[in-house]
């Protein structure tokens, strides 16, 4: 047989299986997400017979409860939603805005530079939030139950409590110190007033009743009436600058997911505001030209360093809220675009970033934000991202609203060219403007082929999206979740200059054969991310989910069904 017959009977082939798994329903759910409890919450709603995006909500409101370091109400967030028949692909945009009164030069100072303390802490660093927006905005257009039913058990979570873990507890000492210049908000996460210990119960009544008025009213339970005063009067007796118009104004958008292909199989992922997305497209564009599956580990660490690079750099460039700036969406995402961008990619050569801008020093950790991913027994699947930015947002929280306020103007450039707090540097199409969007990395992904599908993806500030491509990389090997969650992590984002790990997880040759090409390689003090991911196998109609074992607060499980 000529190569195009086998080509074309391979293809139809392709096409049958395609057709024959999408008539096939799971015989499980599943969800991953960083907390048990907020993993019971979404499997609770889906054994009452609710969809994925109803499960969503209730994971989403749930993580706000209990994982209030990494996400919450006052913050905002992503949610890719995929219906296993296509006819829904939608990302739901609930990313933060800046406020009315915002603009470019806010977080500077006298002498021009940026004033980190103002940019991250309190008020004034706070966007508008987009969360509750989110969780109504799915509960109304995909879900099938009530807001009562959905927002019960975060309601429950707040009003009675919940044991702190490890993850709350170790991020709480590194916000303990400016989360204290406010009693108020220190009375609510540390009760005794100090760090408290693993097991002890947080209450927030407060934030029960925040949750209550939106089953009440909706949006309006959180965007008008008496919590939007207490949120409008607390941020502006901190140095904020919102208003009551800020709120009532705030929208969530459709946004329609970035698609790409590699050696078979389908991108499902995040378009602007997220930079994630058509990141992780260019890289997978760029690396197709190789035959990374015969490349020592070394080789495949620097070509895959290469092309993070390279995205980080287009990032950095270009990439800001598409409904301000215009961004080169197409072309960034072209075939021949990636084919220009490896015409000065070497193999025995790390191209240093200078040779493409300058090179600011500086390389912070960052560990926050939080990911959830699930599969509904129809094979309706959610990947979803949330953030209040930094870890504990703002570390500030309205009185009388238990509203923990993000921190999300930093993932604005503040300044041309002047990192934020992940390192990142950014130009006009991302400078501060009135309800504008910040940019986010925030990367929730779906990959399938036409016999298994993966729902991913990962909080951890810049590295998020590199982390998502080494994960979608290792799901295309062959590989299960437990596999992609705990895989070792490198990243490099364009500046500084190097490629970052996690301790101890390359052998000193291989980080020796890296500096012999041309890298810097700098092991970071911790690890980093908290991926949480679903898979389906659809051939052998299989449900796989795993948290990351990072951190140990995780809930990953499968439920089967009885049809
Ligand atoms: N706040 C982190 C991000 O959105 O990328």
């Amino acid at each position: 047989m000529s190569k195009k017959i086998i080509s074309l009977v391979l293809l139809v082939s392709l096409q049958f299986a395609s057709v024959a798994f999408a008539q096939i329903k799971p015989n499980s759910y599943a969800v991953s997400s960083a907390h048990e409890l907020a993993t019971e919450a979404g499997l609770s709603i889906m054994a009452q017979g609710g969809n994925a995006y109803d499960a969503a909500v209730a994971v989403s409101a749930a993580l706000a409860v209990v994982e209030p370091a990494s996400s919450g109400i006052g913050g905002g967030g992503f949610w890719l939603l995929q219906s296993h028949d296509d006819s829904i692909s939608v990302m739901i945009d609930g990313r933060e805005v800046a406020p009315g009164a915002a603009y470019r030069d806010m977080y500077l100072d006298e002498e021009g530079n940026v004033d980190r303390d103002l940019a991250v802490n309190g008020g004034l660093a706070a966007g508008i939030p987009g969360a509750p927006a989110g969780w109504v905005y799915i509960a109304e257009n995909y879900g099938t139950l009530p807001l009562s039913v959905l927002l019960a058990p975060a309601i429950d979570l707040a009003a009675n409590g919940f044991p702190a873990d490890e993850k709350y507890v170790t991020l709480l000492a590194m916000r303990e110190e400016v989360m204290n210049r406010w009693p108020e908000t220190a009375a609510i996460f540390m009760p005794e007033g100090s760090v408290p210990e693993v097991g002890d119960l947080i209450v927030q009544t407060d934030l029960a009743n925040t949750l209550r008025a939106i089953v009440e009213n909706g949006r309006d339970g959180f965007y008008k009436g008496e919590v939007a005063e207490l949120l409008v009067e607390g941020t502006r007796a901190v140095g904020g600058i919102w208003t009551m118009e800020d709120l009532a104004n705030y929208t969530v958008k459709e946004r329609t997911p970035i698609t790409t292909t590699y050696k078979g199989y389908e991108l499902i992922t995040a378009p602007p505001p997220s930079s994630g997305g058509i990141a992780i497209a260019q890289m997978l564009n760029l690396i197709e030209a190789y035959d990374i599956d015969e490349m020592t580990s070394v080789e495949r660490t620097h070509l895959l360093s290469e092309a993070m690079r390279r995205a980080y750099r287009d990032r950095a460039l270009y990439l800001g809220d598409t409904d301000f700036v215009d961004v080169p969406i197409d072309l960034l995402l072209s075939k021949d675009y990636a084919a220009g961008m490896r015409t000065n990619l070497r193999l025995d050569r790390a191209t240093p970033s200078s040779m493409l801008a300058d090179d600011p020093d500086i390389w912070p950790e960052g560990n926050n934000t939080t990911h959830f991913s699930l599969i509904d027994a129809e094979g309706n699947m959610v990947s979803a991202t949330l953030t209040v930015n930094l870890a504990y947002g703002a570390a500030y929280v309205p009185p009388g609203t238990g509203v923990l306020l993000n921190n999300e103007m930093d993932d604005f450039s503040a300044k041309p060219g002047a990192p934020n707090a992940f390192g990142l540097v950014g130009f006009e199409a991302n400078e501060i403007e009135p309800y504008k969007r910040m940019l986010s990395s925030m990367s929730p992904t779906i990959v399938r082929s036409p016999e298994r599908v993966a729902v991913i993806g990962t909080p951890g500030g810049s590295r998020i999206i590199t982390m998502v491509f080494l994960g979608l990389l290792d799901f295309i090997d062959g590989h299960g979740p437990d596999s992609w969650v705990s895989l070792p992590r490198f990243h490099h984002q364009y500046l500084p200059d190097q490629i970052s790990i996690e301790p101890d997880s390359m052998s000193a040759e291989d980080v020796a054969a890296l500096e012999a090409l041309g890298h810097k390689v700098q092991e970071g003090r911790r690890a980093w991310g908290n991926m949480h991911g679903v898979m389906w196998d659809m051939e052998a109609n299989q449900m796989e989910a795993a948290h990351d074992p990072r951190w140990s607060s995780g809930g990953a499980e499968v439920v089967p069904v009885k049809r």
